[in-house]
C-alpha cells in the first residue's frame, strides 16, 4: 500500500479489512492512468468509487483495484493479541456505521427501517446471539427491545447481571419480512458482520437464542433438544445453546423455563460466577 497518503493507506485498510469477512484477502491498487482493461485472466478489477461514495466517505486516488480470484488464506484474527477496550469501541463503531448501516449486501436491506448492529459490552464475557430483528427492533434499531427482548432481559438478570454486562446480536442485522426466519443466502452474506463483532470482542463463552443462530454456528441442522444443554464449541469458544425467548414466550411451561436457567445456570458455573440461589436451585 505505499505510494498512498496515510488517509488514504487507513481507508483502504479498514476497506480491505471488512472484505476480508467476505472472502477477499488482498487488494492490488492500481493509479487511474494504469488501469487499461476492465479484467484480465487472474483478476477482476472492481471500482471502488460508489460504494464509497455511497457511504459518504471521499473515494480513493485510483480508479481500481484487482482482486486475485483465488484469495490465499490469511491467519485468524484469533491468532492475533486481544483488542483493548477502546480499539473494540472504535471497530465496533466504524463497522456499524461505516459498514452495516449502509449494507445493501441481501435483500433484507430493502424492506428494513433500520439495521440492527447489536449492543452491550464491548468486553462481555458471555454474547448473545439471537436470530433476526423483529418489529420493535427494526423500528429502533437495538436488538431484543420487543418482549422477547423483556424476558431476555430478565433471563439476563436471573443471573445476577446486567444487560450492559453482556454483548446481544442476531445472526441478521437487517428483519426479514413478516419475522420469517432469515433464509440461507441472507445468514450467509450477513454473518461475516457477527463473526467480526466476535472477533473482536472475544467472549468467553456463546449462548445461541433459539435453532438457526445454534445451527448456524455449529454448521448443523439438528433441532433444539438435540442441542441444547450440552457444552458446544465455536473456533475454540465455548457455546451454550439454549430456547429462543420467543419459543419460551410460546410456551411457558415449567418445563421449558427450567430447561432455559438449567442452560444459564451452566455458563455461571463456566465462567466461576455465583449463581444466584445457589447451584441447584
Ligand atoms: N428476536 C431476535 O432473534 N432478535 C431480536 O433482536 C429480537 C427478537
Amino acid at each position: 500500500m505505499s505510494g498512498f497518503d496515510p488517509i488514504t493507506r487507513n481507508r483502504l485498510r479498514l476497506w480491505l479489512r471488512s472484505e476480508r469477512a467476505f472472502g477477499l484477502h488482498s487488494v492490488r491498487a492500481v493509479p487511474e492512468a494504469d488501469v487499461v482493461a476492465p479484467a484480465v485472466a487472474a483478476t477482476r478489477v472492481v471500482r471502488m468509487e460508489a460504494p464509497m461514495a455511497k457511504r459518504g466517505i471521499a473515494p480513493f486516488p485510483m480508479a481500481a483495484v484487482e482482486l486475485p480470484l483465488a484469495a490465499p488464506p490469511v491467519a485468524s484474527p484469533f491468532d492475533a493479541p486481544a483488542l483493548g477496550r477502546g480499539q473494540k469501541v472504535v471497530q465496533l463503531k466504524l463497522m456499524d456505521d461505516g459498514e452495516v448501516s449502509l449494507c445493501t449486501r441481501c435483500r433484507l436491506h430493502s424492506t428494513r427501517t433500520h439495521t440492527v448492529f447489536g449492543e452491550g459490552n464491548p468486553e462481555a464475557r458471555i454474547f448473545f446471539i439471537g436470530e433476526g430483528p423483529g418489529e420493535n427492533e427494526d423500528l429502533s434499531g437495538r436488538p431484543f427491545v420487543g418482549r422477547a427482548g423483556q424476558l431476555l432481559d430478565k433471563m439476563i438478570g436471573g443471573m445476577g447481571l446486567k444487560r450492559d454486562d453482556v454483548y446481544i446480536a442476531n445472526i441478521v442485522k437487517c428483519r426479514p419480512p413478516n419475522n420469517r426466519v432469515p433464509a440461507l443466502d441472507e445468514v450467509q452474506t450477513c454473518t461475516p458482520y457477527l463473526v467480526r463483532q466476535l472477533e473482536i470482542i472475544r467472549p468467553q463463552v456463546i449462548v445461541t437464542l433459539g435453532r438457526p443462530s445454534a445451527n448456524y454456528m455449529l454448521g448443523t441442522k439438528l433441532a433444539m433438544n438435540r442441542m441444547r444443554g450440552v457444552w458446544h464449541a465455536w473456533r475454540g469458544i465455548k457455546l451454550m445453546p439454549t430456547f429462543h425467548p420467543s419459543y419460551v414466550l410460546r410456551s411457558y411451561t415449567e418445563e421449558v423455563r427450567a430447561a432455559v436457567w438449567s442452560d444459564l445456570k451452566k455458563v455461571l458455573v463456566e465462567l466461576g460466577i455465583p449463581v444466584p440461589g445457589g447451584r441447584s436451585s
